[in-house]
């Protein structure tokens, strides 16, 4: 049997571990911006988003062990759209549904709980597996950027996607019955 995944609110206690993921080479490489280096600037940053209107993250759970943090920007904007980012930490638990399933859950989160209207997500070209996973939960491609981000000193493309209220809607049983099937959500 798979692990169950869920999302769960992010606590004061996630700082050191958010501090140790954001920097993982694996991570890292798929982020447009720099990971902070120090502590102190990195506690700095997660203070300020925990207090932030704007922002929401929360830890990705498998059988109840923290493996990532999805995160949503812009929930105050007037515009009820926000950008969404995302990584599993955990080696052992990529590529094996978690990011299909924590995509789900922050979609409804998203779209039910928080009142979007839309979802968008800057994607280095080559991440196949961030672009399988995205479309597999309805995105839709809105632009290639070429050239977009400077990251470790090359300048990458990024695909721009996004996703619609009523698009999630009409993907969601199907692919919460796919994540249920294979026991990554309850039914
Ligand atoms: C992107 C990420 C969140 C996806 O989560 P995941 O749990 O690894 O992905 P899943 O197992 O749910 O698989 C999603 C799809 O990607 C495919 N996939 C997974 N790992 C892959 C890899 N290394 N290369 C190519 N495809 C891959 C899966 O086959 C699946 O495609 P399918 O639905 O067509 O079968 C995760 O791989 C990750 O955190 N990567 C590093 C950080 C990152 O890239 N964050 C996103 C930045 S935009």
């Amino acid at each position: 049997m798979d692990a169950m995944i869920d999302l769960r609110d992010l606590v004061a206690d996630d700082s050191e571990r958010l501090f140790a993921w954001r920097r993982q080479g694996e991570v890292n490489r798929w982020m447009s911006d720099q990971p902070p280096q120090a502590w102190g600037e990195h506690q700095a940053a997660f203070l300020a988003f925990m207090a932030d209107q704007d922002r929401r993250g929360w830890i990705i759970n498998r059988d109840g062990q923290p493996v990532g943090f999805l995160s949503l920007t812009g929930l105050t904007n007037c515009n009820r759209r926000a950008e969404w980012g995302w990584y599993i930490a955990d080696a052992d638990a990529r590529g094996r549904g978690v990011g299909r399933a924590a995509e789900a859950l922050g979609l409804d989160k998203a779209f039910d709980e928080l009142g979007l209207q839309k979802v968008s997500a800057e994607v280095f070209a080559d991440n196949e597996a961030a672009l399988k996973a995205q479309a597999a939960a309805g995105f839709r491609r809105e632009g290639y950027l070429r050239r977009h981000a400077l990251k470790d000193g090359q300048f990458r493309d990024v695909v721009l996607l996004a996703i619609l209220a009523e698009e999630w809607g009409a993907c969601r049983a199907r692919v919460r019955k796919i994540l249920a099937s294979a026991q990554l959500i309850a039914a």
